[in-house]
């Protein structure tokens, strides 16, 4: 008995020197990113981690299904097919998952990927990513995720070195963010990261966006505080880690982008996700996390011109369907910016 809680002391004590050392590598690290980020870390650095942007994310009456969309739609050439968190490398089942996803996308569909392209960053990770979307590389959107900046550090260029940048494909505007930052190189710093000088790029895209375009905004990091999900998760937020938290400025992004832009479209937690801001406005904006597309064995595919963007509809690209109650129909939750 006397044994076992000693062990427990251990633990307690093991655990309590970790986070110590994990906020002290966290806080050297964000003084250490490169001059270009000085705004944003002196704001990371010196700010305790915000309180929630959003009230009642989830708890909110969700927004009534079958509303009618905005129409926006009108001239976008195909659906949207939305992938997430591939983690190539990570597992012998991911590659073949993402080959079967691949092979389930419809003719001319844009497919937009989130992030997490690699598990750990490498080369020959990548690699393996491009030969399994051939099929679709001429409609392939793709953003880093802070994995793929681990290893040899692919995600560093998979924008060209832009944080922010604007695409258009079919009728539809794409403003790719790059959220991830130099510390993700070490593996479980995996917060994103934005910076005033790149929402003020994101305004500047959305500016140039002709009317009338349906508008996606996509990037890696959660924009909105989402629940603990699993023991680390939970483990970071009881001791006030960044790790899994939302992006800091992620309230002061959304502001920008409402009334401006149609979809948000993210990864990095793995359970998807589904809100809308300002339901009753002419322009609402709606946000969805796609969870892990390799783990799930489902995406989610916006129907266009018929656009369904309330949910989309979860296709499942695996023989044997996972059950699974987040891949059920789901309503948007209702967000109300702070
Ligand atoms: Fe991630």
């Amino acid at each position: 008995m006397l044994h076992t809680v000693s062990l427990l002391l251990f633990a307690c004590a093991g655990l309590g020197v970790v986070a110590l050392a994990a906020r002290a590598i966290a806080s050297r690290r964000l003084l250490a990113d490169g001059p270009g980020d000085e705004p944003e870390r002196r704001r990371e650095h010196s700010a305790p981690l915000p309180s929630p942007a959003v009230t009642g994310a989830l708890t909110t009456p969700p927004w009534p299904a079958g509303r009618p969309s905005s129409a926006r739609q009108s001239d976008v050439m195909g659906p949207i097919v939305h992938l997430s968190d591939l983690h190539l490398g990570g597992s012998p089942a991911a590659a073949s998952a993402l080959e079967a996803a691949v092979a389930a996308v419809p003719p001319a569909a844009l497919v937009v990927v989130t992030g997490d392209l690699t598990n750990g960053g490498r080369r020959s990770e990548l690699a393996r990513f491009d030969r399994l979307v051939e099929p679709v590389a001429d409609r392939l959107i793709v953003v880093p995720g802070n994995h793929d900046r681990c290893g040899d550090d692919v995600g560093a260029g998979l924008m060209g070195g832009a944080r922010v940048d604007l695409v258009t494909r079919g009728g539809c505007a794409i403003v790719r963010v790059d959220s991830t930052a130099p510390h993700n190189r070490i593996a479980w710093l995996s917060h994103g990261r934005l910076c005033e000088l790149v929402i003020r790029q994101v305004d500047e895209a959305l500016a140039s966006v002709r009317d009338g375009r349906l508008t996606v905004v996509a990037l890696h990091h959660h924009v909105v505080p989402l629940p603990a999900e699993g023991f680390w998760e939970r483990v970071s937020e009881a001791l006030h880690l960044p790790n899994h938290s939302e992006l800091a400025l992620g309230t002061e992004f959304l502001k920008v982008l409402r009334g401006r832009c149609d979809l948000v479209l993210h990864g990095h937690r793995h359970v998807p996700r589904q809100f809308v801001i300002d339901p009753d406005a002419a322009r609402p904006l709606r946000v969805f996390n796609a969870g892990s597309t390799t783990g799930l064995g489902a995406f989610r595919q916006f129907d266009a011109p018929a656009a369904q963007l309330d949910g989309g509809r979860w296709v499942h690209f695996q023989p044997t369907p996972r059950p699974s109650p987040h891949l059920a129909p789901q309503p948007l939750c209702r967000l109300q910016l702070a």
